[in-house]
């Protein structure tokens, strides 16, 4: 087995170092290569996803993702940008399936946003299609409008599109999914408004017609926000798609405490996957190694997991996490009264450890 780590910018460098010492300590029979993207691409190669990057990432069983992107980037053309890396390893890879735990540790109910009573126990996927939508549409531009508002005035745009087949995989991904877990699946759309999400809604529900033991209700997005924070255990799996899946799974986030706590896995059709923290760069606290490391330590776990078979490994992780967080260890983002507050590296040294 082969593992592609690509560490990438910011606090990527720092919360990739304590997931490989943590896979290093599993003492399994795997090869890793580690290769540069995102920013540290671009300043090295002048591409933020160079050819061998992409061939290394191709090659491996699983890729283990850091994080990419800065404001310093911000000016570049698109095409250079860091974050032009990840968009480029999910479709090249076929990675059209997001999976977004939200997961609310007992030890950490009070770092919520929420009361601790709505929080406790919370336990939810999110599963976000991820190479369709508004983010890949095209044609999308800037051009001098010939209609609209405001003819003659300069206009940008995108397009929203979905294809019947991709609507059908995302579906069955999260029906198969809902099966091993509570068997509800919550479709969020907004097909009141768009026809792009009315076709969506239609496609679910005939693909529903295959599982009869999952129930299945259908949420528009501005409610699904809506019910997110006020009713977070009511969900099971939520499905939805590239935008929408990218804003309410970082809303869902904050309801477990902190992003720096949350895995994410977006696998292809034979479950070879790309392995990364919910979270960006984080380049307010970048290089200051207070950046907490869990997420990417859980996402070795999930990779383990569904890639690479050995759930043992993956529930050795997962548990060792766990103990020191009842051991009372927090990084900065997690911290409260009577806690001891630790910072990257000691947080994977007790990983390890544990
Ligand atoms: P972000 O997730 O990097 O940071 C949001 C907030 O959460 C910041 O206050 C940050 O300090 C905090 N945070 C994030 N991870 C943390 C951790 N492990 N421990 C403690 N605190 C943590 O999102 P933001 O600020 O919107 O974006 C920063 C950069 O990251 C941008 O260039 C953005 O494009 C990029 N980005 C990259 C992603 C990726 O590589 N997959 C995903 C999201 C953003
Ligand atoms: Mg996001």
């Amino acid at each position: 087995m082969k593992i592609a780590i690509l560490p990438g910018d910011g606090i990527g460098t720092e919360i990739m170092a304590e997931a490989v010492k943590v896979l290093a300590v599993l003492d399994l029979k795997f090869e890793t290569e580690t290769a540069l993207v995102g920013g540290a691409a671009y300043e090295a190669h002048g591409h933020p996803l160079p050819e061998g990057t992409l061939n290394l990432a191709k090659a491996a069983d699983a890729v283990l993702f850091g994080a990419v992107g800065d404001w310093k980037y911000d000016k570049l053309e698109r095409q250079f940008r860091p974050e032009q890396a990840i968009l480029g390893l999910r479709k090249h890879l076929g990675l059209f399936a997001n999976f977004r735990p939200a997961i609310c540790y007992e030890q950490l109910t009070h770092a919520s946003s929420l009361k601790p009573e709505l929080v406790a126990g919370l336990d939810i996927l999110i599963i976000r299609e991820l190479t369709g939508d508004i983010y890949f549409g095209q044609p999308r531009g800037r051009r001098v409008a010939i209609d609209g508002h405001f003819p003659g005035a300069e206009e940008a745009f995108d397009t929203m599109r979905y294809s019947k087949p991709e609507i059908e995989r995302i579906a069955h991904v999260a029906f198969q999914a809902a099966r091993r877990r509570n068997k509800k699946v919550t479709s969020v759309d907004k097909a009141n408004v768009l026809e792009t999400f009315q076709f969506w809604k239609d496609v679910v529900t005939e693909v529903h017609a295959q599982y009869p033991d999952v129930a299945l209700e259908h949420m528009y997005v501005d409610n699904a926000a809506m019910q997110l924070v006020k009713a977070p255990k009511a969900f099971d799996v939520v499905v939805t798609g590239n935008m929408f899946g990218d804003i309410l799974s970082d809303e869902a986030a904050m309801l477990t405490g902190s992003i720096g706590m949350l895995p994410s896995a977006s696998l292809d059709k034979s479950n070879k996957g790309l392995y990364e923290p919910s979270h960006g760069s984080a380049p307010d606290i970048a290089g200051k190694g207070v950046a907490n490391p869990l997420a990417t330590i859980l996402s070795a776990a999930m990779m383990l997991r569904y890639t690479l078979n050995q759930p043992e490994a993956a529930d050795r992780i997962e548990s060792a996490v766990k103990a020191v967080l009842s051991a009372g260890l927090r990084t900065g983002d997690i911290w409260s009264e009577g806690t001891q507050r630790v910072g990257t590296r000691a947080m994977g040294d007790a990983v390890v450890a544990a």
